[in-house]
Formats: C-alpha cells, structure tokens, sequence
C-alpha cells in the first residue's frame, strides 16, 4: 500500500518512526522504494548532490520537476515529496500555489516542502492546504538561506529556540502535515516534537524526532562534503571507483570481453 500523509501522520501517534532519505532520479528512486523508505524527498539538495552546484539557489523549478518525473517512475509504495525550489514561492502566495501546482499536475509527486517559518510562509502553507496541496515544513537551518545564515546550527539561544518554536507551532496551525528539523540543539527538537501533533523528521536535530532524513548521496558516501551529523552507512565513492578501475585495467589488457 502507497504511504500517504495520513499515514505518517498516525505513525506518530502510534509511536512508529519514520525513515524519510532524498532521491533525484529513476533507478536511486526504485532502489529506496523496494528498500522501504517511508518517504522519498525530491530535495533541492540535488543541486549540489547531483548537478554540482555549490548551494541549492540555482536549481530551477523546471529543474526539480524533472527529476521529480524520474523519481515518481521508480516508486510504487513511498510516499513522494518536491521541494518547492528557491523563488518559486517567496514572490507571493500565488506563486506559491502556480508552482506548487505545477509540481503536484506534472509529476504525480504527493507533496511539497517548502522552507521558513515566517509568516509569510505560514501564510503559504494555509493557502496550499485550502487548495488540497500537502505541505511539509522546514525550519532551523534552511539551507535556501544560507547567505544569511550560513550553514551553522540554529536554535542556540534561548529566545532563537523560542522563534523556531513558534513557527513550527504556526506551520502546523496553518496545516502542514509534517516539519522538517534541520540542524537544531536536540533539546529543541525534543521540545518542538513534543508539542506539535504533526510528525517531526529531523536532521542533524538528534534523536528525538519523529522520523529522520538523510541526503542519500551522504548515506551512500557519494558526497565529496558532507554536513558533521550526516552518517554514511557504505562508502560507494570507493566501490564504484574500484569498480572503474578494473573495468579499464581489463579493456586495456584486453581481458574484458571474452569470446
Ligand atoms: O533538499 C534536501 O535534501 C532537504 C533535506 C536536507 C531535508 O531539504
């Protein structure tokens, strides 16, 4: 049975954690899926991750609905959810709801994320759960921010503990059915996934949350950087490596093909 966002949300009453990781195309996408991952992200961290770009601003909105295509062919059980990519949303609510709609109509994704707490964004996410548009949020680190912020934990203080508080507070009241914590004091995301009835997944936000997430060219070890708190659980920069390295060894001693 498909994964839907009522689902996730009973897991969390239920108690039953979520393993969400980010896919960018058909066959990474197939593999997660048959694996049993509960959600697959289209995360703009595919610019990095997989057009190598050196923050997530230049991916475009075309750009993420085409990996999201390529992803959607590959999953069967998943829940699937597209970032909505930097200003495709933050011109105003009806961008927001062309763009977000856009993505829903062409790709057969179930949702979108979108970054912020602001009330503008608060303001955002109302409007897309009026029109039948799922929305998750994303607060602490937002990395479509990091010429402001950087890309250094947030949520240190106490009074910006508080602020993010709030907003994940105000992203749920606006309707969002689960919020991403990214790179928050654990503490804080204890408190914030003790107070909201929506499912937290966390990264780089400790054990507390409702679910986690990964970029899964860090899981895989693809990732030349990768943020202190990712995990990588294979390092498949070597095997593939290895794996090109006798492949040409053996077409340059003509061993490979074989008769
Ligand atoms: O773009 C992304 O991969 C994300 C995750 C880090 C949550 O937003």
């Amino acid at each position: 049975m498909p994964v839907t966002t009522q689902q996730i949300m009973q897991w969390k009453q239920q108690g039953r954690a979520i393993a969400a990781l980010t896919a960018w195309d058909y066959a990474l996408a197939n593999v997660l899926d048959e694996a049993g991952a509960d959600v697959i992200l289209i995360g703009d961290s595919l610019a990095m991750v997989a057009l190598g770009y050196n923050t997530t601003l230049p991916v475009s909105l075309d750009e993420m609905i085409h990996h999201a295509k390529a992803v959607r062919r590959g999953v069967q059980r998943s829940l699937l959810v597209c970032d909505l990519p930097f200003m495709s949303y933050q011109e105003s609510v009806q961008q927001a709801v062309h763009s977000a709609g856009r993505v829903l109509k062409e790709t057969g994704v179930q949702a979108v994320k979108l970054e912020g707490g602001n009330p503008t964004a608060v303001e955002t996410v109302a409007r897309l759960t009026q029109v039948g548009i799922p929305v998750m949020g994303h607060v602490g680190l937002t990395p479509q921010s990091v010429h402001r912020l950087g890309y250094r934990q947030q949520g240190k203080s106490q009074a910006a503990g508080e602020e993010i508080l709030a907003e994940a507070i105000a992203l749920e009241q606006a309707g969002a059915f689960a919020i991403v914590l990214e790179h928050i004091p654990s503490d804080l995301a204890n408190q914030i996934t003790q107070k909201s009835t929506i499912p937290t997944i966390g990264i780089g936000a400790g054990p507390h949350c409702d679910g986690q997430v990964l970029v899964t060219a860090d899981l895989l070890g693809l990732s030349q950087r990768q943020p202190p708190f990712a995990k990588s659980y294979t390092n498949l920069r070597e095997t593939i490596a290895q794996a090109v390295r006798s492949y040409t060894t053996e077409v340059r001693e003509r061993t490979f093909p074989t008769d």
